[in-house]
C-alpha cells in the first residue's frame, strides 16, 4: 500500500521481480494477491482457463453507476454487456467515428501551431494531447463538440478536470479501500463527487434527447449503444424468459467509463510517442515518409491512410512497451485451479506487473531502448506473444484497443505532417514518471519544440 502511495509501483515492481523473482505472493490489506511475471501463467489466466479467471477486483465503490462499468462488472453480467458493447468498436463502426476524430486532430494541430506562433516553441504535450482526447471523447462518447484546450471554462472541461486531478484522486484515504471489503461501502460517497455527478446527468440527458429524436446517423457511442438496447429488446420479446441487461443505467455507466479509461490512457501514449519521436530523429523522418506517401495514395487522413502505416504502428507500440499506461493487469480467481504448479484457490487476486515484463531483459534486448524495429513483422514471431500487455490479454481486453490505436495515428498524421519535433534545453531526459493509485502510469513535465514544416 506504501508503494501505492509513493506512487512508485512501476519500478519497484520491476526492482520486486527481479529480487524475489517471477512468482511474488503478498497481501493487499488482508487480500492475498499474487504477483506473476511468467508468460506461460499469464496465457493460462487470461485465455485459456478464462473462465475461472473472468473477474477483476470486486469493485471498490458501491454507488450505483459504478457498479454498472463494464470493467468492474463480474460473471454473467460482465458476458452479457461485453457482448452488446463488441460491436460499438467494431472496425466498420470505427471508421464511421474516425470522421469525427479527424476534426479533433485538425484542431490539435491547430493549437500547436498556435502555441508556436504566438506563445513559444516549447509545448506542453500532455496538455495539448489531454484537450485533444477529450474533445474525442466528448464527441463520440456524449455526443458534445468541444475544443478543450481553447474553452477551459467550459462545464465538461472544469468537471473532467476536477475527475482526474480533484482532491479526492489524491487522499490517502484511498490506501483505506483495500484494507477490508467492508470498507469501501462505506466510503461511496466520497468518490461519487459533484463532477460524477455532472458526467452521468450530462449522459442521461444526450440518451433520452437522442432516443426522442429517433435520429442515429452521427454513428457515435451514443447511437450504437441505443442500437444495442433496441436488439436486446427484440431478443426478449422472442423470449421473454431472458432477463435484459443493457438497461438505460448500464448505458450511462458506459459512457462515463469510457471517457475515464479512454481519456488519460491515449493522452499518454501520444504525449510519449511524441517525446521519442523528438529524441530520436531518424524515426521521426521514417514515420513522416511514410505518412507524406500514404496521404498521397490515399486522398489525405482517413481510414484507409491510418490502416496502411505499418511503420507508425511499430513506433505506437514501442512506446507503448517503454511507457504503459495500465500498469498491471489484474484478475481474480473465481474457481479454484492450478496452473503450472500453483494452487489458485477462490478469491485470490493475481496481478500481471505489464511494466516489469515490458522492461525485463529477458523478453526486450536493451529494454530501455527506443527500437520500433522490435516490432516488425520478422521480429515479432520470435517472442511469447505474452510479453507484450499494453493492452491485456485475452476476451476481458481492453474493448477500446482498436479505437485508441485509430486515435493516436489520425493525431500523429496531423501533427508530424505539419509540425517538426525535436528536443529542448528543457526536455528532461529521461522522462520522469509517477503512478497514480488507480495504477496508471503518467509522465510529468513533457515538453518538445516544435516548427511549422512550411
Ligand atoms: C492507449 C490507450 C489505452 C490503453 C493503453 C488501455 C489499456 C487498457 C488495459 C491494460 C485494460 C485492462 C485489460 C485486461 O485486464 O486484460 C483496459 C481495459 C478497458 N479499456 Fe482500455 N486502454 C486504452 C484506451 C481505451 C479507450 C479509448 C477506451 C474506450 C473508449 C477503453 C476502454 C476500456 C474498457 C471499457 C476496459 C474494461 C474492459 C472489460 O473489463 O471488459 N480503453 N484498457
Amino acid at each position: 500500500m506504501w508503494k501505492v502511495w509513493r506512487r512508485m509501483t512501476h519500478a519497484e515492481d520491476a526492482r520486486d521481480v527481479k529480487a524475489h523473482g517471477s512468482r511474488i505472493g503478498l497481501y493487499e490489506g488482508t487480500r492475498p494477491y499474487l504477483l506473476c511475471a511468467e508468460p506461460d501463467v499469464i496465457r493460462e489466466v487470461c485465455i485459456k482457463k478464462f473462465d475461472h479467471f473472468v473477474d477483476r477486483m470486486e469493485p471498490v465503490i458501491a454507488a450505483r453507476y459504478w457498479r454498472k462499468m463494464l470493467a468492474l462488472l463480474a460473471g454473467e453480467e460482465w458476458k452479457e454487456v461485453r457482448r452488446r458493447l463488441t460491436p460499438v468498436f467494431s472496425s466498420g463502426k470505427i471508421r464511421k467515428m474516425t470522421a469525427l476524430m479527424g476534426e479533433c486532430a485538425d484542431t490539435l494541430a491547430k493549437n500547436f501551431l498556435k502555441n508556436v506562433r504566438e506563445k513559444s516553441a516549447v509545448v506542453d504535450l500532455k496538455e495539448h494531447y489531454g484537450a485533444f482526447t477529450m474533445d474525442v471523447i466528448a464527441t463520440c462518447a456524449f455526443g458534445i463538440k468541444i475544443d478543450s484546450l481553447s474553452s477551459p471554462d467550459d462545464p465538461f472541461v472544469e468537471n473532467a478536470k476536477e475527475v482526474f486531478s480533484g482532491p479526492q484522486s489524491r487522499s490517502p484515504l484511498l490506501l483505506l479501500l483495500f484494507v477490508s471489503k467492508w470498507i469501501p461501502r462505506l466510503m461511496s460517497g466520497f468518490f461519487f463527487t459533484k463532477a460524477f455527478t455532472f458526467f452521468l446527468n450530462v449522459g442521461k440527458s444526450i440518451a433520452e434527447k437522442r432516443k426522442a429524436e429517433k435520429n442515429r446517423e452521427r454513428g457515435d457511442m451514443i447511437d450504437l449503444m441505443l442500437d444495442a438496447q433496441d436488439e436486446e429488446q427484440k431478443e426478449n420479446e422472442a423470449d421473454p424468459t431472458k432477463s435484459t441487461f443493457f438497461t438505460d443505467e448500464v448505458m450511462i455507466a458506459q459512457m462515463v467509463l469510457f471517457f475515464l479509461a479512454g481519456y488519460d490512457t491515449t493522452a499518454t501514449t501520444l504525449t510519449m510517442a511524441t517525446y521519442y519521436l523528438a529524441l530520436n530523429p531518424e524515426a521521426q523522418d521514417k514515420a513522416l515518409a511514410e505518412i507524406e506517401e500514404k496521404m498521397a495514395l490515399h486522398g489525405g487522413i482517413n481510414n484507409e491512410t491510418v490502416n496502411d502505416c505499418p511503420y507508425l504502428d511499430q513506433v505506437i507500440q514501442e512506446t507503448l512497451r517503454l511507457f504503459p499506461p495500465g500498469l498491471r493487469i489484474e484478475r481474480t480467481c473465481t474457481k479454484s485451479i492450478e496452473i503450472h504448479g500453483i494452487r489458485f484457490e477462490e478469491g485470490v487476486r493475481v496481478g500481471f506487473p505489464v511494466y516489469a515484463i515490458h522492461h525485463d531483459p529477458e523478453f526486450f534486448e536493451d529494454p530501455e531502448e527506443f527500437r520500433p524495429e522490435r516490432f516488425a513483422q520478422s521480429e515479432k514471431g520470435l517472442r511469447h506473444p505474452m510479453t507484450f500487455l499494453p493492452f491485456g490479454q485475452g476476451p476481458r481486453n481492453c474493448i477500446g484497443m482498436r479505437f485508441a490505436q485509430v486515435e493516436i495515428k489520425v493525431a500523429l498524421c496531423h501533427v508530424l505532417s505539419q509540425l517538426k519535433i525535436s528536443c529542448s534545453p528543457q526536455t528532461q531526459v529521461p522522462v520522469e514518471a509517477t503512478t497514480s493509485p488507480n495504477m496508471t502510469f503518467q509522465p510529468l513535465n513533457v515538453v518538445v519544440e516544435m516548427k511549422a514544416r512550411n
